[in-house]
C-alpha cells in the first residue's frame, strides 16, 4: 500500500511541550530524585529530550514489551522482552512512553510495576490517543493529545522506519 507522512506535530512545537511536561515534572518533584522508566524502542527519544530539562537527581532504567510488530493495530498481549535492570522498590518512578492508544501496554505495565513496591508511579506520555482508548490508563504526564492518526517520528516507527524524524507526522495511506 502506499503512503505519505504529513507534518503533525512540528519540531519545534514538539521541543516546547517537552519541556512544558519537564517544568510539570520540576515543579513536582521538587527536592526529590526521579527514577525514569523508558519504554524502548519508542520512548527513548522523548525521554532523552525530556531528561534534558529535569533539574532534580535522575536516573534511569529501560524495558522492552511486545508491541504491534509491522501491523498497525494493538493485539491486547503485551510480552517483556526486557526487563528492568534495578529494582523500584521505594523509589519515585515515572514511565516515560511515547504513545498511550489502547492503554492495553500501559495497563498491564503499571500493574506489574505497581507490584515492586515503588514509593510512587507515575505515566508520563508524548502522545495520548484518547478516543482509541479501551482501558482507564490516563497519563499524569502529557506532551500532546492527538486524534485517531497512525503516527511516526520522535522515536515511533513505521514497520520499523521513521524513528528518527525531528518531528511528529501522520502516515495518510492512499486509496
Ligand atoms: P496500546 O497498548 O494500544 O496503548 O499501544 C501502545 C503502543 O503501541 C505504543 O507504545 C506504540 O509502540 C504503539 N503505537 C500506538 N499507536 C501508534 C502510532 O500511531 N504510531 C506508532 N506506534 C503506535
Ligand atoms: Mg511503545
Amino acid at each position: 500500500m502506499s503512503y505519505r507522512i504529513e507534518t503533525l506535530i512540528t519540531r519545534d512545537e514538539l521541543a516546547e511541550g517537552i519541556k512544558r511536561v519537564a517544568d510539570e515534572i520540576n515543579r513536582d518533584y521538587k527536592g526529590r530524585s526521579v527514577h525514569l522508566i523508558c519504554i524502548i524502542k519508542g520512548g527513548v527519544f522523548f525521554m532523552t529530550e525530556l531528561s534534558k530539562y529535569l533539574d532534580m537527581d535522575v536516573t534511569m532504567d529501560f524495558m522492552a514489551v511486545s508491541s504491534y510488530g509491522s501491523d498497525t493495530v494493538s493485539s491486547g498481549v503485551v510480552k517483556i522482552i526486557k526487563d528492568l535492570d534495578e529494582p523500584i522498590e521505594g523509589r519515585d518512578v515515572i514511565i516515560v512512553e511515547d504513545i498511550i492508544d489502547t492503554g492495553y501496554t500501559m495497563e498491564y505495565l503499571m500493574e506489574l510495576l505497581r507490584d515492586r513496591k515503588p514509593a510512587s508511579l507515575k505515566l508520563c506520555a508524548m502522545l495520548d490517543k484518547p478516543s482509541r482508548r479501551v482501558t482507564d490508563i490516563k497519563p499524569d504526564y502529557l506532551g500532546f493529545t492527538i486524534e485517531d492518526k497512525f503516527v511516526v517520528g520522535f522515536g515511533l516507527d513505521y514497520d520499523q522506519k521513521y524513528r528518527n524524524l525531528n518531528y511528529i507526522g501522520a502516515v495518510i495511506f492512499d486509496e
